[in-house]
């Protein structure tokens, strides 16, 4: 069993497909998820974080003859995890109606409100900083500290490079270390699964250079982290799978020298320096 498994989920804003029908499973420990603007990747998160819900709501398959194919084809689906709602006859064919579904070790999620996913283990940071911004940083990891058990903050704070700055209130920190505490937020729910939007964004070289080795340093160490980035010159030295979105669907799922090589991604970065780096 993979610890994150994938399976056709899409999520539409009016008639715009944000996420479509995309599908994968996560067996490493660190994934990429890249893409241009509005490509998806921030609601894709949305979805496996549970802030976000699948809103298409039945897939079909079919027609079939008969009902006997029918079923054959939805105790197939029903292998492949798929939730499957009827076997139904329309205009005189059979057809198997089914929905997407996301499973995180093994347990079908796609439905969760966020706090009942961050308790099974899987925690997302935000693209955009969000801390309590008249609590200390200590202070703002407490709270996210509470949601699975003790923690140990100091070591969190001293991993993140905040050590320093525990007691200062998150409000008066300049942003790059509010993106730290971003980070340690995340962190201090002892996440199975750690999804980052865009850690390093906003960040100088220098400042991004500082995070992403505190990111090796956590990958080292065992946490298993999705990020998703524009920065790919400076992110993909360290995943060790990537996905590449755009317009809601994966255009490719592979290793970091397969990306570089792809035809498909070069076609969908084209003009843009930053995918030869
Ligand atoms: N809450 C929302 N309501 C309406 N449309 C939305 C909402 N969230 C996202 N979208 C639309 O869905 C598409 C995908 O957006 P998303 O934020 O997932 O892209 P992204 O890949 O994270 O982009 P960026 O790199 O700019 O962060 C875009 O067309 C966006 O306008
Ligand atoms: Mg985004």
């Amino acid at each position: 069993m993979s610890l994150l498994e994938v399976s056709e989920v899409s999520r539409s804003f009016g008639g715009n497909r944000a996420v479509d029908e995309v599908s994968f499973e996560m067996a490493v420990n660190t994934l990429a998820i890249v893409g241009p603007n509005g490509a998806g990747k921030s609601t894709l998160l949305n979805l496996l974080a549970g802030q976000l819900h699948p809103n298409r709501e039945e897939l079909h398959h079919g027609p079939f003859a008969t009902q006997p194919e029918a079923e054959a084809d939805a105790r197939e689906l029903k292998q492949k995890n798929r939730v499957v709602h009827r076997v139904a006859e329309r205009s005189g064919q059979w057809y198997v109606d089914y929905r997407g579904s996301i499973r995180f070790r093994g347990q079908e999620i796609s439905r969760w409100p966020p706090w009942k996913v961050a308790r099974v283990g899987m925690v997302k940071t935000y693209q955009i900083v969000r801390p309590f911004r008249s609590l200390t940083v200590e202070e703002n990891l407490y709270l996210f500290a509470r949601l699975r058990g003790a923690a140990n903050l100091d070591e969190i704070l001293l991993e993140t490079g905040l050590e320093e700055v525990r007691h200062y209130p998150a409000g008066s920190l300049p942003f790059g270390f509010l993106k730290r505490l971003e980070l340690a937020k995340g962190l201090a729910t002892r996440p199975d699964l750690l999804l980052l939007d865009e850690p390093i964004g906003g960040l100088s070289r220098f400042e991004a250079a500082g995070l992403l080795g505190t990111l090796a340093n956590l990958k080292a160490k065992g946490v298993r982290m999705v990020i998703v980035e524009h920065r790919l010159s400076e992110i993909l030295p360290i995943v060790d799978r990537v996905i590449a979105l755009d317009r809601g669907r994966i255009i490719f799922h592979g290793s970091r020298d397969e990306f570089y090589h792809d035809p498909a991604v070069r076609t969908a970065y084209l003009g843009s320096s930053d995918a030869a780096g």
